[in-house]
């Protein structure tokens, strides 16, 4: 309760005609004590005054572009927002009081409006600028962006309502911008569960952060969180998946549990060294260019492309070395927030582990824009997995020298054919490692002599021979 009284004074007292306002607010307020309702307050006469203008209907003003915004601000509600307590002035100090009301002010639009007066905020409220200017939204606001939020987008000054209070789906900010996304979620296990049962089930910002919001498929942030409310679940998937930490880098979690989902292969490019993934450097797009460049066609890159682009991107990071690492996703926002109940996930292991399995049959390549959202380019599926392929994966390896665990394993696949199902997970394990000494040897062998794209003689059978070995 007393740190909103200082906001007040501590603002008051750079302007000396408030103190008197401010010093008997805060003198009232420390007679009565406790928390002031909102039919307690007791707005001062300059607010009053305000609004006394400015509650009235259709007070609206048109706006340079055509645009009307509305000039009313409801007592009401103002009156129980969290904000009920500062003074107008306190956010609209520059205000001239003399041609106030009765000269028109220039305004172009209501997003101009918006932005000059995007930093209101800041001097009450750091610690989420802080955040806010660590977001994708920032950044695309810096990049020239016209729709990203400032934080009157989320939150209206006049209005705002304590977080504490669990609010129904539809007060979250976020649906404003990305309904689509909004109508999958209210529908999904988690937004059921919102409306059936309130606050613990995830709204958007427990998932993406309110303020640090990050681009979705970017980093780990949205594993963390899942995996922060559903602690048990490394421990329960363990149960029947095998491998689940590897199964987890490699397959975002609506992969699996937005069942009805189109799913993809992305190849994301990192610099070995730093172990970050590459990142358009701002202002110099060097990845849409270099990917058409390769992909003349427009067909999506293939195998020599891909490897030729990588090797020029190698050179760009500070290591030298750019390895791709895969990941299975889905292929868009919409159907990462189908996710359904548990008995409806993807648990067949054919599902994935079967040449010309749907998941695979989808590929691009992704970096990191300025922005911080994904730039994508499609890749040829062939590059994956046909026996052709194997030389430029090769030549993957050799760049990169890290191992590509994805395409190693997807080459597994197309070699050992259909592998899972009954013989237990132990078997599968040690199949698996057998296929992957021989792969290994195999490439060190074709490394050291230099032979070309010889096809290693691995049939469904020599590999289940060396599995007990
Ligand atoms: C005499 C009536 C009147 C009073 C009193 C008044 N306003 Fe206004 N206000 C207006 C009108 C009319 C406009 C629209 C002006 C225009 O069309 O450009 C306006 C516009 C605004 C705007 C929009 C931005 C802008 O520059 O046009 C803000 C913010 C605003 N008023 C805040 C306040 C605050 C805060 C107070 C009290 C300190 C206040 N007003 C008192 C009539 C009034
Ligand atoms: C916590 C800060 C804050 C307080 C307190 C505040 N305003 Fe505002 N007000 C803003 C911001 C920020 C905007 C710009 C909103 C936008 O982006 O359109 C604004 C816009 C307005 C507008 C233009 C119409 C609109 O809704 O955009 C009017 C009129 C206005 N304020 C009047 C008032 C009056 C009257 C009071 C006191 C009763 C008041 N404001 C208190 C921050 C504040
Ligand atoms: C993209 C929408 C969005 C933007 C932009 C945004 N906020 Fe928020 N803000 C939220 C949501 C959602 C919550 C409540 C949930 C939470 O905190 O996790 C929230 C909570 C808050 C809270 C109260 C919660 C607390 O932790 O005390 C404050 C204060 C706040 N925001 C201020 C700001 C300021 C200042 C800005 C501009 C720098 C801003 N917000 C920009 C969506 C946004
Ligand atoms: C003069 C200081 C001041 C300014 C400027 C200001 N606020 Fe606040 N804000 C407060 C105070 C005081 C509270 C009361 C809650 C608290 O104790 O933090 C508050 C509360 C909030 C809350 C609700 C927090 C919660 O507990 O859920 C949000 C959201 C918020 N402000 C957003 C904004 C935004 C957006 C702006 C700019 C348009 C802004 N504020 C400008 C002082 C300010
Ligand atoms: C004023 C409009 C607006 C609001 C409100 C808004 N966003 Fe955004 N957001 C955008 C735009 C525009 C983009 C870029 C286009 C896109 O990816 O949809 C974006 C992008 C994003 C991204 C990155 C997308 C990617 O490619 O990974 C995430 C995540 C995101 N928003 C989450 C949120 C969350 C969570 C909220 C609510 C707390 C929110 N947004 C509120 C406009 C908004
Ligand atoms: C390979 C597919 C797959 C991946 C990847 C996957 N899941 Fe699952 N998950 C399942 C299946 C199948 C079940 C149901 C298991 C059962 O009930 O036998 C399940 C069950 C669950 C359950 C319910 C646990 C219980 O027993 O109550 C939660 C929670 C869950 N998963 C969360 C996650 C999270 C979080 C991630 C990402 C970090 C994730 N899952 C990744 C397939 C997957
Ligand atoms: C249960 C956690 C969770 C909740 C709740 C959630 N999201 Fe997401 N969101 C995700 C995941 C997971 C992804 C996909 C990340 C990936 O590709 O790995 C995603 C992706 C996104 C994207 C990027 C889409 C794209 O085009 O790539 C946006 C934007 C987004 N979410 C906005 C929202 C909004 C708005 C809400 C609330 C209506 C919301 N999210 C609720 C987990 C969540
Ligand atoms: C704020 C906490 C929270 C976060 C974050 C969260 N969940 Fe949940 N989740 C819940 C709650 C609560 C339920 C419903 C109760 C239950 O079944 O556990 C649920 C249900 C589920 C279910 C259905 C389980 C079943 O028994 O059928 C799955 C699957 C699931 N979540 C996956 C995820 C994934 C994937 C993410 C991240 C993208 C995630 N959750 C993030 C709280 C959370
Ligand atoms: C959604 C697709 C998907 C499903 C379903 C799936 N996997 Fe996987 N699995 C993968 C991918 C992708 C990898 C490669 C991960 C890596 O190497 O980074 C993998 C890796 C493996 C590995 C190799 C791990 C290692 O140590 O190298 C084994 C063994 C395996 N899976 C067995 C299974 C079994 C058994 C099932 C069924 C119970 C199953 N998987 C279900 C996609 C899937």
């Amino acid at each position: 309760m007393n740190h909103f009284r200082n906001y007040n004074l501590a603002r008051a007292s750079l302007r000396p005609r408030y103190w008197l306002v401010a010093g008997l607010i805060g003198l009232l307020a420390g007679l009565i004590g406790g928390p002031a309702l909102a039919e307690d307050v007791e707005l001062a006469k300059a607010e009053k005054d305000c609004l006394a203008c400015h509650d009235k209907e259709g007070v609206n003003k048109t706006l340079q572009n055509g645009e009307v915004l509305s000039m009313r601000i409801s007592t009401k509600a103002f009156v129980e927002s969290m904000h009920k307590e500062n003074s107008c002035e306190d956010c609209h100090a520059d205000l001239d009081a003399k041609t106030h009301g009765k000269v028109k002010s220039d305004i172009k639009s209501k997003r101009d409006y918006t932005v000059s007066q995007a930093d209101v905020c800041r001097e009450c409220h750091k610690k989420k600028y802080t955040q806010y200017d660590d977001s994708v939204h920032a950044a695309m606001i810096k990049e020239g962006s016209k729709k990203a939020p400032l934080c009157s987008d989320c939150h209206n000054p006049h209005t705002v309502k304590s977080f504490k209070e669990v609010l129904p789906i539809e007060a979250t900010p976020c649906l404003k911008c990305h309904e689509p996304i909004f109508k999958a979620y209210s529908k999904d296990v988690h937004g059921l569960e919102r409306v059936a049962k309130g606050k613990s089930a995830p709204l958007c910002a427990d998932c993406h952060q309110a303020h640090d919001v990050k681009a979705a498929s970017m980093g780990e942030g949205i594993k963390d969180a899942c995996l922060s409310c559903h602690k048990e679940a490394v421990a329960q998937h363990q149960d029947w998946l095998p491998n689940t930490g590897r199964h987890f880098a490699a397959i975002s979690c609506p992969a699996c549990h937005a069942p009805d989902a189109k799913r993809r292969v992305n190849l994301r490019l990192f610099d070995s060294a730093t172990n970050v993934q590459m990142s358009e450097k701002t202002g110099v797009p060097q990845f849409a260019r270099r990917a058409d460049e390769a992909d003349s066609k427009g067909m999506g890159l293939d195998e020599r492309a891909l490897w030729s682009l990588l090797k020029e991107f190698s050179q760009d990071s500070s290591s030298g070395k750019t390895v791709l690492r895969g990941r299975l996703e889905v292929q868009s926002g919409v159907e990462a927030h189908q996710l359904s109940e548990k008995s409806k996930a993807l648990k067949d292991c054919n599902a994935c582990h079967k040449e010309g399995a749907s998941p695979f049959q989808s590929v691009t390549l992704t970096i990191a824009g300025p922005d911080g959202r994904p730039l994508r380019h499609g890749v040829q599926k062939d590059v994956l997995s046909s026996l052709t392929s194997m030389d430029s994966v090769r030549g993957f390896y050799a760049i990169g020298s890290t191992r590509i665990k994805l395409l190693d394993y997807l080459l597994i696949m197309v070699m050992a054919g259909a592998v899972c199902v009954p013989i237990g997970h132990m078997t599968v394990k040690l199949l698996f490692k057998g296929v992957r000494e021989k792969l290994e040897a195999e490439r060190l062998v074709a490394a050291a002599g230099g032979t070309d794209a010889a096809t290693p003689a691995t049939s469904p059978a020599s590999s289940t021979e060396q599995a007990p070995k």
